[in-house]
């Protein structure tokens, strides 16, 4: 099969959604492994802006969608993405979308849980507020009500009573009143009939995929520095977002999930606290954040900006499983006198070629920097090398000898069409 994995390789918010559904034109089957609606891609298409969060970018084509196990669910945020792409145009149907019966459901008792903890939390976390993590942390719980449920609700009290069992005991150490069963089993019935439709089997759908000789793109969500165990915990999301994941979160052999392409930013920016070595906090910075439109897709929050850090990317390409790279935004450098690298790190003398696993060393490690001469000229919409300042391909050369991987595509605007592609990953490794 010559599949596809798409990771995002810093901290998110990459530029993932036009690569994904550049390469969605190319598949034939696009399947979601982790993450749930805290995840936000936006694709622009000619005039038309598509902005999804549960739904694979397949859609946008036509193409068959899969939302895997590994994905919690919120299915009425399902429902209202499903009837809000649907007024802009877009066909779901269960022809179109599967949505894995395994897969845990995301529940309002969740995103109570995520903001009471959020609230009277010392040191936020700063999550979206969705539920992710308490979901997932009934999943490993074995108390999570999962999509199949919905197919007989008969059996959903007894369910609910169990997982009550556990929530409301939190609840009432966070001073809130206990969830209500009731609501809760009549909200669930009201909707199970208008999500079951989707319920199918994740894996057996990727193994006629794979029978049938099919072209599968398997879409990241998040990324590889918010990645459980890999990232700047506990300044992560629930799931594990490196490339290994697609292979659990959908139910293929790791043989099957093909070229892994890391989506890289040609600067840094993250949501959210935690550690941030080569954040900005200058007018720098608010001008990487302004050129870049850097505001969050899901919760509207400003992102964090700072110069490319290829000490975080060189890790990422190994933790992740990164076999090449697409660069985006690098047109938001345009106009840069100066840009800065960061290539290593610092403390009290001591050099770091790496990130430290000890969150108290991330937040004082300091970021040493290389500069590069920047350039005048505009890089927005270039479609070829030819078409790219020299100091731009030097930059570019400069951080895929820095990161130890090569890149693949370079993304120069938001538009499908304006993308350099150096080698299809479809093609293979
Ligand atoms: P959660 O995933 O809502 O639990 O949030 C945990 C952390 O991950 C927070 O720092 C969020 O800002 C961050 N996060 C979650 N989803 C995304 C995303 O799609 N892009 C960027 N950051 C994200």
């Amino acid at each position: 099969m010559a599949n596809v994995t798409v990771i995002g390789a810093q901290w998110g918010d990459e530029g993932k959604g036009k690569i994904i559904d550049w390469l969605a034109n190319r598949a034939e089957m696009v399947v979601r492994f982790q993450g749930g609606n805290n995840a936000g891609h936006t694709i622009v298409v000619g005039d038309k802006t598509y902005k999804l969060s549960l739904l694979p970018s397949g859609v946008v084509q036509g193409k068959r969608s899969i939302i895997g196990n590994g994905v919690v669910v919120d299915p009425w945020s399902l429902l209202d993405e499903i009837a809000r792409v649907s007024a802009a145009g877009l066909k779901i149907t269960p022809e179109i979308l599967v949505l894995a019966e395994n897969a845990v459901l995301v529940l309002p008792l969740h995103r109570e849980l995520d903001a009471m903890r959020e609230e009277a939390a010392a040191q936020k976390i700063g999550t979206t507020k969705r539920g992710i993590g308490p979901a997932y942390e009934d999943k490993v719980g074995r108390r999570a009500l999962r999509a199949i449920d919905l197919m007989d609700p008969a059996t959903l009290p007894g369910k609910i009573e169990r997982l009550l069992a556990h929530h409301n005991v939190l609840r009432r150490g966070f001073g809130h009143p206990h969830a209500d069963a009731d609501a809760l089993l009549k909200a669930l019935s009201e909707i199970a009939p208008k999500i079951t439709p989707f319920l199918g089997s994740s894996w057996r759908e990727l193994d006629a995929a794979k029978r049938a000789g099919k072209r599968v793109l398997f879409e990241g969500a998040q990324a590889v520095l918010l990645d459980i165990d890999h990232g700047t915990y506990p300044f992560v999301t629930s799931s594990n977002t490196v490339a290994g994941q697609a292979a659990a979160g959908s139910g293929v052999s790791p043989r099957d999930i093909g070229t892994v392409l890391g989506i890289v930013k040609s600067y840094t920016t993250r949501v959210g606290e935690g550690p941030f070595p080569t954040e900005l906090k200058d007018d720098t910075g608010e001008r990487l954040g302004a050129r870049g439109n850097e505001f969050g897709t899901v919760t509207g929050r400003k992102r964090r900006c700072g110069w490319f850090d290829a000490v975080l990317v060189r890790q990422t390409v190994i933790t992740g499983g990164v076999d090449g790279i697409a660069l985006t935004k690098l047109d938001v450098l345009d106009g840069f006198e100066t840009i800065k690298i960061a290539t290593h790190y610092e403390l009290e003398g001591k050099k770091f070629d790496h990130l430290p696993a000890d969150a108290n060393l991330q937040a004082r490690i300091k970021p040493v920097y290389e500069s590069l001469e920047g350039w005048s000229e505009s890089t927005r919409g270039a479609r070829s090398w030819a078409q790219l300042p020299a100091n731009a391909i030097k930059y570019v050369r400069r951080i895929e000898e820095l990161i130890g991987a090569q890149v693949a595509l370079l993304s120069t605007s938001p538009d499908r069409d304006d993308t350099i592609t150096v080698k299809d990953p479809f093609v293979g490794r």
